[in-house]
């Protein structure tokens, strides 16, 4: 036994070497030495984009690096498949975006990066600078562009995302469409509260998204779930300024994927709009959300910390005699404390047409004010409560 076991040692020792040195042996592609600039104001789009289609093109995995410093880079596209399934941007700087939005803003994402498989994104700072384009958005002038996601991830597996800081994009921080395992973690999200339209992060049509150990203050939602978003696992999140997370706006289009099996648990909203959200047009659609856990949360000062809003209809256009069709069953709400800004502090407003079925709560704890104790709002809604239960259920 000993001697074989022995043995295994040595094996598992060697391997360890072998694989080490495969990792080591990454080709580096340094965008300093194809012609960046860290200095902040120097145009480094073209150095980015070689390093990137140089790391993608190798063989062998490969590193595209970024040193410290400050690099001025534009709309910047990184498309695969590559030749390698292991591709690193290791990003020791910050990227600035040009100084004229309209430059991010025709591109639509500061960074794209599509069609790859085994990509990790390390580090960096990107700062869009988005206030030029949300002063002029709130100018109320016609002649805004929608402006540019900062990261967005499209029709991509296995990517990952580790330790990013995002700050004041023109649109959308993160966004991940058409994928397949993509993991977010240690992000940082920072934008005011009144930024128009900068969600944190942004996921649908896509599968085993997950999204951990992040911070997310945004002048919109923490997290946004669209259509056909399924096995999403999101855990441990600070949120706050901002909308919190939210499952739509759901059912805008009548052929509409569903979102199914979503966990979100530890999350700490403060001070925001929501706390966990589901939100439908009142329009009828195929769309439906089946399988929701919310665990574990602690809400300060939160406007709406439970809600369900299935009659959402913007200045009544496109849908005021419309009911929502889409179906909402099997969600839990589970071990969920803390303070409502408002009385209702929670919300069920569900579709005439179709009810929400199996809402499961167990455990929540809200407060309004010393005098006023909180209370809650049920239409159409349907399920069981267990545990303490304030405000007291209405299912
Ligand atoms: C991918 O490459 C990075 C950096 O070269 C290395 O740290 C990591 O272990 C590799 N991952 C896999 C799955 O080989
Ligand atoms: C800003 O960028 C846009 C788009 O590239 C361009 O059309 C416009 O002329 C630029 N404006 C200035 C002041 O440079
Ligand atoms: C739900 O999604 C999680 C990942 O978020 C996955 O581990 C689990 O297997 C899924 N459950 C079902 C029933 O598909
Ligand atoms: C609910 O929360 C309040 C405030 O944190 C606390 O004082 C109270 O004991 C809690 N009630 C129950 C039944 O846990």
């Amino acid at each position: 036994m000993k001697m074989t076991n022995h043995f295994l040692l040595v094996i598992t020792i060697t391997t360890t070497v072998l694989f080490t040195e495969t990792a080591v042996a990454a080709a580096t592609y340094n965008v300093d030495k194809l012609g960046a600039k860290p200095d902040g104001k120097t145009d480094s789009t073209k150095a980015f984009m070689a390093a990137w289609s140089r790391a993608c093109g190798s063989e062998k995995p490969a590193i595209m690096y970024v040193p410290k410093g400050t690099y001025m880079v534009g709309g910047m596209l990184f498309s695969g498949p590559c030749k390698n399934g292991n591709v690193t941007v290791q990003i020791d700087g910050a990227l600035k975006a040009p100084s004229n939005y309209s430059v991010l803003a025709k591109a639509q994402s500061w960074l794209l990066l599509q069609h790859v498989q085994g990509v990790n994104i390390v580090g960096g700072v990107m700062d869009a600078n988005g206030a030029g384009l949300w002063d002029c958005k709130s100018s109320g002038s016609k002649n805004c562009p929608d402006g540019a996601t900062t990261l967005s991830i499209f029709n991509s597996k296995n990517v990952n995302v580790y330790g990013l800081t995002s700050v004041n994009s023109q649109m959308f921080h993160i966004v991940v469409n058409g994928c397949r395992d993509v993991r977010v973690v240690g992000v940082t999200v920072e934008a005011p509260w009144n930024s128009p339209n900068t969600d944190g992060i942004h996921v649908q049509l896509s599968t085993r998204v997950t999204i951990l150990d992040s911070k997310i203050s945004t002048g919109d939602d923490c997290v946004s779930i669209g259509p056909g978003a399924t096995n999403l696992w999101i855990e441990n999140v600070g949120c706050g300024p901002g909308h919190g997370i939210s499952i739509g706006s759901l059912g805008k289009d009548f052929d509409e994927q569903g979102v199914k099996n979503v966990t979100v648990k530890r999350v700490n909203f403060k001070n925001t709009d929501n706390g966990f959200r589901i939100k439908s047009w009142a329009r009828s659609s195929k769309g439906f959300v089946d399988g929701v856990l919310f665990q574990n949360a602690v809400m300060t000062n939160v406007q709406n910390p439970i809600i369900i809003d299935q009659n959402y209809c913007p200045s009544h256009k496109n849908c005021p005699k419309e009911v929502s069709g889409v179906k909402i069953s099997h969600v839990k709400y589970q071990d969920i404390h803390g303070t409502s800004a408002t009385e209702v502090a929670v919300k069920f407003d569900c579709s005439k047409k179709y009810p929400c079925k199996g809402i499961k709560m167990q455990d929540v704890n809200l407060s309004f004010t010393k005098q006023a104790p909180a209370s809650a709002y049920c239409a159409n809604a349907g399920g069981t409560c267990s545990g303490v239960m304030k405000p007291t259920s209405c299912l």
